[in-house]
This record gives structure tokens, sequence and C-alpha cells, in this order.
């Protein structure tokens, strides 16, 4: 359903020399207030308001392109004004509807060098911008973009929560300091991350959220199709954040584009409040509408898989031992453990199961920039494909289909359709991808033209055959999955798997990345994991472990929204808590409402949403390391209706640390506007069923 409720429309052409300009544009509640103007020497700047306080101060707009200079000497050429009100139905989501309301100003400067078009959108959860590069006479052109100057001078020194500008990993952990501090030069030192390449310190990812007086802002982008990813370089003296984008291969341009071209849309969710962060749709309403047809394959799930098991050492990815080439005994894709998987996930209502290391290669995956690894087709001897295939099917647990590229992108794309024809073949319809390692073609970044085009060149192709796609390390998500809704999740931040193998995530973690990461699209965090210490599975002198306790991994199922989750333990570990497992096998992935009913960035949250097409509502609530105690009111729960509710709360001595396995069930019945204490423990957290009696 769309219905537009109101579109105003205003089109005038003049002609304003340098300095005159000073167009306004406001969001519809009026809240947020852009002025656009022209410098002196005609160079385009923008200032934007909230609640009558001057928030980014005039700041500058421009693309400079190999021999054309777009960056000053403008003239205004004309103005478009409009404004929309509508609402669409989500696919899946953490809303089945989403309203996109706003006020654009659609400016086209001119200079002695050629046309730019800038369009302002305004909504009342914050601006987005982009720029329009067009040529003379509606020609077709191909251009080099050199750089893109898009300034964000902000007026205080605010609080960031922000990953250095890597151009091929965002797998580290969140940095909090003001804008005057940001330095990534602790950053490089990250032994854990595999590829990583960070030249410049003062210089961050996005989305990078930041927080003032009264005001919690976030910036980052919306719709990345054909362009490189969009990093910040950082002005700590006068807390100024100017676009740099990932260079192509040879580093000497940064894009290579056509005319007209629409750049990605920039963007500043703006909120008094985090919680208001985590409510903005703005991202998603930048995004073009849903390009697939028939949509009713595409089907939100909570899977298991054969992955923790390799992370932990438990078993292996390869087959072979990588000195004597014989089996090496501990493959862990076999047909008998991927039966033992299948078997558990069905009992217990999974939607898939994941199988890494079913495919010839993995004995040389680590392998520094080696061409062909993988062929995405050939599975070892002890995985018979076809049989687990057809098995997973009849059990409705059908297989996840693991395509580790590591990074050799030219052979992927090289073997993606008759891998794509083996999933067909077989029934599958759903594959997690992989990126670790430096990027073939040799040169290229992970957030590089050449790789964006790559990612979504990958989706569409999936889309075409109906297949789901999951898809580890790729760019930061910027609202896709609205265009392409079998763009499912992306990892593309630190995930889980860090705590089984490195110094992990500390547990303010998990408290970040929903205002970060999240806002612009799911996570396969993978959480889940039960066995928080694993201490059967390390030596000793080995203090990895989980920085959670076993209820905060309940919470995460609501407080990380993914259409897709994974229940990422063993069988035999949920084994010894199926009291706990209870709440994994109940909550819903997708939904019809989601409400935010505390948030503080880098401290907790507490959300809780409704089952889509059903009465039943789950509520995840989590910490950092500080213990906390929450009076919650159900007001969101429906007049005249019972609720069975469950609460699974952290122990009275629980810890993450001394002690994370300890947990409590209660359970009664409640209804609207009840009123429910709950206690979280350091690193710990509380999630809660309630089902409609
Ligand atoms: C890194 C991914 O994040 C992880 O989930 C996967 O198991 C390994 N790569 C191997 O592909
Ligand atoms: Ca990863």
């Amino acid at each position: 359903m769309k219905s537009i409720v109101a579109v105003a429309f205003l089109f005038c052409t003049w002609i304003l020399s340098a300095g005159e300009l000073s167009e306004v544009v406001t969001s519809p509640n009026g809240n947020i207030k852009v002025v656009v103007s022209l410098s002196k020497k005609g160079k385009i700047q923008y200032e934007v308001a909230f609640k009558n306080k001057k928030l980014i101060g005039k700041s500058k707009l421009g693309v400079l392109l190999e021999n054309r200079d777009l960056t000053e000497g403008f003239l205004l050429e004309n103005i478009k004004r409009n404004s929309v009100d509508e609402v669409w139905d989500q696919v899946w989501g953490e809303e089945s509807k989403v309203r996109n309301h706003y006020n654009e100003l659609a400016l086209v400067f001119k200079n002695n060098k050629g046309q730019l078009g800038v369009i302002f959108r305004i909504f009342d959860d914050g601006v987005g911008f982009r720029y329009q590069i067009l040529s003379e006479n509606g020609k077709t052109e191909d251009l080099l973009v050199k750089e893109e100057i898009s300034e964000f001078d902000l007026e205080e020194d605010m609080v960031g929560f922000w990953q250095p500008s890597d151009w091929d990993s965002n797998e580290h952990v969140y940095e909090t300091t003001k804008i005057s501090k940001i330095d990534g030069f602790k950053s490089v030192r990250e032994g854990s991350i595999h590829t990583q390449f960070i030249p410049d310190f003062r210089a961050v990812q996005t989305p990078i959220v930041l927080v003032g007086k009264k005001v919690h802002i976030a910036l980052h982008e919306a719709a990345l199709v054909d362009y490189p990813a969009m990093h910040l370089k950082v002005d700590n003296e006068n807390f100024k954040f100017t676009s740099f984008l990932i260079p192509n291969a040879g580093l000497w341009q940064k894009a290579k584009i056509t005319t007209p071209f629409n750049t990605p849309w920039r963007t500043i969710i703006i909120s008094e409040d985090a919680a208001g962060l985590l409510r903005s749709r703005m991202i998603l309403n930048l995004n073009e509408p849903c390009k697939i047809k028939e949509t009713s394959w595409i089907k939100p799930m909570k899977y298991m898989g054969i992955w923790w098991e390799m992370h932990l050492g438990k078993s292996s990815w390869e087959y072979l031992d990588k000195n004597t080439m014989k089996p090496n005994g501990k493959h862990g894709a076999t047909n008998a453990n991927t039966r033992r998987y299948i078997d558990f996930a069905s009992k217990n209502g999974f939607g898939g199961v994941l199988v890494e290391g079913w495919n010839t290669g993995w004995e040389d995956w680590f392998g520094l920039w080696k061409e062909e690894i993988f062929d995405f087709q050939t599975p070892y001897p002890d995985y018979d494909l076809p049989a687990l295939a057809k098995y997973s099917i009849e059990k409705k647990c059908p297989l996840i289909v693991h395509h580790e590229t590591s990074a050799a992108v030219t052979a992927y794309e090289k073997y993606l359709t008759p891998a794509f024809d083996l999933m067909k073949k077989n029934g599958l319809n759903a594959i997690k991808s992989g990126y670790v390692g430096r990027i073939i073609p040799k040169g290229e970044w992970h957030d590089g033209q050449w790789m964006i085009n790559h990612y979504n060149r990958v989706i569409e192709k999936a889309a075409e055959y109906k297949i789901m796609v999951d898809a580890h390390e790729p760019v930061r998500p910027t609202g896709l999955h609205r265009t392409w809704p079998n763009f499912m999740a992306c990892e593309a931040a630190r995930g889980n798997e860090f705590n089984g193998w490195s110094s992990g995530n500390p547990p303010e973690h998990e408290t970040i990345l929903p205002f970060t990461r999240l806002l612009g699209g799911p996570m396969d965090y993978t959480p889940g994991i039960f066995n928080i210490q694993f201490k059967e599975y390390k030596d000793k002198n080995n203090t990895n472990q989980v920085h959670t306790t076993l209820c905060k991994q309940l919470a995460l199922y609501i407080t990380m929204y993914s259409p897709l989750q994974m229940a990422a333990d063993f069988p035999e570990h949920y084994e010894k808590h199926m009291d706990a497992f209870q709440f994994i096998k109940d909550v819903a992935v997708d939904w019809d409402e989601s409400k935010i009913l505390n948030a503080s960035i880098g401290n907790y949250v507490t959300i809780v949403r409704k089952e889509k097409g059903k009465e039943n509502w789950f509520l995840g609530s989590i910490t950092d390391e500080f213990p906390r105690e929450f009076d919650l009111t159900f007001d969101f729960l429906k007049e005249g209706v019972n609720y069975q509710m469950v609460v699974y709360a952290d122990g009275k001595n629980a810890h993450w640390k001394e002690n994370p396995t300890s947990y409590e069930i209660s359970s009664r019945s409640v209804k609207k506007n009840d009123k429910v204490k709950i206690k979280l423990a350091s690193g710990g957290g509380c999630a809660i069923s309630l089902i409609s009696k």
C-alpha cells in the first residue's frame, strides 16, 4: 500500500549571484532547519539547526572530477521544492509499515566547467543530501571522481563512538572520545584482525555516532551504489568532518561514473535522545523501493550451524592435514555431523543449517592473495551435498551454503553462476558469503567502488536465482535491503566470533552496535553462546571467553536486530540448558512494531518488539559492565489481552566474568500497563517473552 498524503510542488528558475542565495528548508515538524547558500567564491554551503540551535555550521559541498572542478565558482540555476508523506510495506523489518515523510529542496548549480545538482531531503529524524553529476544537454559521459568534498562542521566537541578509517576492515573495537581526541593510532595494533589498512589516523568510518548537549547525531550514507564508501577525515581542532572516498586500485582516482549520476545520500540522523536514533527509518527511506516483484520466497529465519566448533578449534574447516595432506580426522562438515545439526535444529523449529568447510580449498584459505582456492562447487569426500540437501529439505531445515571467497573475488565472480546453479539443483536458497583477506583484483579495497559493485552484483544475481544473502566482511550496509530484501543481513562489524579467539568484545560492545553499525541494516552477530567460558576447548592459560552473561546472549536476539538470527552454540551445549534455550525457540525474527524503552549509547538499551501477524511480544535488555535495574511499564500490550510472561534473568550473583551462566527463569500472567522490575548483572541482560493467551 502506498498512500501519498500530500505532494506540494513548486518550480522556479532564476540566477542569483554568489553571496545572495539563502534557501531554507525545514523538517515536516519544523525541528530541523537547513539553510543552503553560496559563499563569495561561489562555493555551495549548508547549515543545520536543531530545535533553534545551530548544530552544523557553514559546511562546504562539492565534487572534484578529473578535468572538471565542481567545487566553486557556482551560480544557482534552478530550484525545485517537493514534499512527500507516504507509507510503504516492508517485506520484513523492525515494523511492517514505514512512514516516509520529508520536505525536499533540489538545487542545480552551474560554473564555467559544468553543472552540479544537490538534493536535500529533510525528515523529522534527520537530513539527507546527495549530488547529481549532470552533463550539458543530457549527454552520457564517462567521468572520473577525484574527491567528494562534503563537510560536516559541528558546533561543539561532541563525544563520538567511532572506528578508525580502515579501508579493509570494520571489525575494530569502538573507541569513545571527543572529536578533538579522535586518533586511530591505537587501532593499528589490533592483532586479531586478519586484513587491515589504516593510512590516516585522523579519519573514521561511518556510521559514526556523536553525542552533544541535548542532541545525538549519526553520520553515514544511504543507497551506496556504484560508488566507493565514504570515510570522514577529522579536523580535531574545529570539530569538523570532511568526506574522503576510498580509492580504486592505483589510488589516483576514487570512482568511475557515467552521467547522469546520483551519488549515495549523505545522512545525518538527528535526535534529542539515543532512542530516537534507533527509531529513525531515514536511511531506509532514502533507498529505492523493492525491485523484487515476487517476494514470498524471502523468509526471515533462525538458523544453526557447523561454525562455532571451528572457531573454538573443536573441529576444522579443512579436511586434510596441511603438512601430511592426509585426512586430519577433525573435519567439522561431515555427513554425520551435518545430520546431527539438522536433526537438532529441525526438532527445535529452526529454518536452516549453515555448514562451513563443506567445499575443497580450506587447506589454503589463509594464503595471501592466492587466486584459485575455492570453486564453491566441489564438496569434500566426506560431505554428500545432494543427500544432505535432500535430508535438510525433508526436515524443513534447508542447508545454508557457505561461500568463503578468501577475498579472491575474481574467482568468485567466475564461479558464481555454476555455484548458484548447483544450489538450485539441490533446492537450496540461502548463502553466507565471506571476504577474509586482501582483495583480488590486486590493489582494490573492501570499501572501494569495485567491491561495492561486486557486493551489489552478488545480491542482484542472487535475487534472479531467488537466493537469500548473508555477507561477512563486506562494507557497512546503507539500507539497500529495502531495494533488495533478499539481502537479509551482513556482518560488517566485530561479531561474537571475536570472543572465541581474541581478546574479544568488551561488555559495552553490544550497547554501541545498535547506534552505529546497525543503523544501516541488520547484523549477523551470531548470538546465543551458552558455554560462555568454553574451558574444555582451550588450554589453561587462555583467558578468552564471551564477555556477557548467558541471559545477555538471549537478550541480543532482540537488541541486535536481524531477520536472520543464528543460535551459534553447539547442540550439546543447548541440551544442558533447555529451559533457557526455550527463549531462542520462541523468539520471532520478523516484527509488526518495535519500541525502544530506554537507551544510552555504550551503557544500556531495552527494546520490545511485536511478532509479525501475532499478538506476542519479546523484550531484550542489555547492559555494559555495570549492573542495572529498570522499572518497565508494559503500556505497549493490547488492552483486554492476557499474556503469559516468561522472564529470563541473570542470577543473583551473575557476572559476565565470574559467574556468567547463572540465571533464573520465572513466569506469570501480565496485562497492559503492568509494571515489571528487571535486574541486569555486570555484562548482563534480561530476555522476556510475552505470549498472548
Ligand atoms: C569470518 C566470518 O565472519 C566467520 O563467520 C567465518 O566462519 C569465517 N570467516 C570463515 O569463513
Ligand atoms: Ca568476520
